[in-house]
């Protein structure tokens, strides 16, 4: 098979730069992607990070003026990946976050940024960087969303383009008058092109120019071509349905190794579950929970914010913490949700225990020390954490939406006995759906077989990035005998 090119565009990279799952995904695909006969190299914004974790540097292109400022595409390495990277200061080197001023408001240059990621992606596409001609530009999220409209609206010969939606809630919209700033084409301003409500829509952009779509799930590849769960991108998606594929995500295996994890108290296999007692008192001690072996131990690790129903654990708190069991968090985002937490470890001392912030190795040692994870999402793309806990012999308890109904084998009573079951799901997304899950939880719990014997459905289940890889492939290849 041809050996293909492709150019991965996206705002995060890990371990370089990460807020959430795209990050994870974005790092993990160009490893496996390379055992499909695929070389991926990633173009990155030159956050202050990513400047930092380079190493064998080298100039490829001087911008003098890119969106108000001199800017220049460098070839770099980093953990193994290689880079392009946008190094523009004017753009990116500043605090906070990739996309928020360190008091948590979006950037107001935002559209200049990520244009300029758009534009440049388009360069190397048309051949900018004579070593590095890609097949096809994959364009991840409203952040690259114009890579496919630059290259769509150029002159010269262009690649194959993807265009993946990591979490349609967000879509990156900016006023009309950007247009001629941005060098985007007044013919460019249709419903046929970048025009929005009225807006120039980066997202939308990439949904309507690129040759494939792709989400992060099948069944989030359903849900987003619904009025309930498109957010007004779903017209545009159903007339472009047999464009639209759902693969889901893999995790990284090498990071996410529970017989390797040095983030872990006790690393251990499926059949020594029993180790994992030691990671549940080291996570104990760790979140100033009462140090009792016996407890059923509920694990959240995720960002804080509507999206992720955490507001419902706060509701059922009561029931779920009933028997002595205890909850260990580890979240970051919506201040109000923080304080909601921080006020319940007050209430329940001992049996809630908080981090608020980003910490990676806390993440691990609650996927490998908790017995159950909550993710009781409203709406969830793919989602990667009750892939982690499954992995870790952490049973998930989820919400029926996404990739989370595709991941996750519901523990009813076939699925038990027949030794199918890997976690719990309920539906609908309210406090009675999550109360009678863990409920359901609790029950199973107290039948210790069963209950390791979920764990190891879980452990054994292929949760990497092997097969979603070959689907990748297959699609760029596909991609390529149309273009
Ligand atoms: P999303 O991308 O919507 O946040 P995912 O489940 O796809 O959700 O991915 C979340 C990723 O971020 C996982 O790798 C998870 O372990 C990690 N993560 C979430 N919150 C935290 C946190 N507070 N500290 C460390 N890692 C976190
Ligand atoms: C988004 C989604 C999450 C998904 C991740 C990686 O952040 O919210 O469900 O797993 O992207 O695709």
């Amino acid at each position: 098979m041809k050996p293909l090119r492709v150019l991965s565009v996206t705002s995060e990279l890990f371990p370089v730069i990460k807020t959430g799952g795209l990050a994870d995904v974005a790092g993990a695909l160009p490893f496996a992607l390379a055992h499909e006969g695929v070389r991926v190299v990633s173009l990155l914004p030159g956050y202050p990070p990513v400047m930092r974790a380079l190493e064998r540097i080298e100039a490829l292109r001087e911008y003098p003026d890119l969106f108000g400022g001199a800017a220049r595409l460098v070839a770099a390495t980093a953990h193994r990946l290689e880079l392009f990277v946008l190094d523009a200061p004017h753009l990116f080197e500043r605090p906070g976050s990739p996309y928020l001023t360190p008091d948590g408001r979006d950037w107001p240059d935002n559209a200049r940024r990520f244009a300029a990621l758009g534009r440049v992606a388009a360069d190397i596409g048309q051949a900018a960087v004579p070593g590095f001609v890609p097949d096809i530009v994959h364009a991840h999220d409203w952040q690259a969303g114009l890579a496919p409209a630059y290259l769509h609206y150029g002159d010269l010969p262009r690649p194959g383009t993807v265009m993946t939606i990591h979490n349609i809630a967000f879509q990156g919209g900016f006023p009309a008058g950007f247009l001629h700033e941005l060098g985007l084409p007044p013919e460019s301003f249709t419903v046929e092109g970048v025009e929005y409500y009225g807006q120039i829509g980066f997202l939308k952009a990439g949904l309507r120019l690129a040759d494939r779509i792709t989400t992060v799930s099948p069944t989030y590849a359903k849900e987003i071509q619904t009025p309930e769960g498109g957010m007004g991108l779903d017209g545009l998606l159903r007339s472009r349905s047999k464009d639209v594929f759902g693969i889901l995500n893999g995790i990284d295996e090498h990071i996410w190794d529970p017989a390797s994890d040095k983030s872990l108290a006790a690393t251990f296999a499926p059949d020594t579950l029993e180790r994992r007692s030691l990671n549940k008192k080291a996570l104990q001690a760790r979140l100033g929970l009462d140090a009792n072996p016996d407890a059923l131990v509920f694990g959240v690790v995720s960002r804080l914010s509507e999206q992720k129903g955490l507001d419902l654990v706060l509701a059922v708190l009561p029931s779920l913490l009933a028997d002595g069991a205890q909850l260990a968090l580890l979240g970051a985002g919506e201040r109000t949700l923080e304080d909601s937490f921080r006020a319940a470890s007050v209430v329940y001392p001992g049996q809630v225990g908080c981090l608020f912030g980003y910490d990676e190795e806390l993440a691990h040692l609650i996927q490998g020390g908790a017995d159950a994870l909550l993710v009781p999402s409203r709406f969830e793309p793919c989602g990667l954490t009750q892939l982690c806990a499954m992995h870790y012999g952490s049973v998930p308890i989820v919400s029926r939406v996404g990739g989370l109904a595709d991941t996750v084998i519901d523990a009813n009573e076939m699925a038990v006995a027949s030794g199918a079951a890997t976690g719990f799901q309920f539906s609908p997304v309210n406090l009675t759906g999550l109360i009678d899950a863990i409920a359901r939880a609790k029950a199973l719990w107290s039948d210790r077989a069963s209950w390791r014997r979920i764990q190891q459905n879980g452990m054994v289940a292929e949760v990497g990035w092997r097969r979603p890889a070959k689907r990748y492939a297959q699609l760029y290849r596909s991609c390529l005998e149309e273009v």
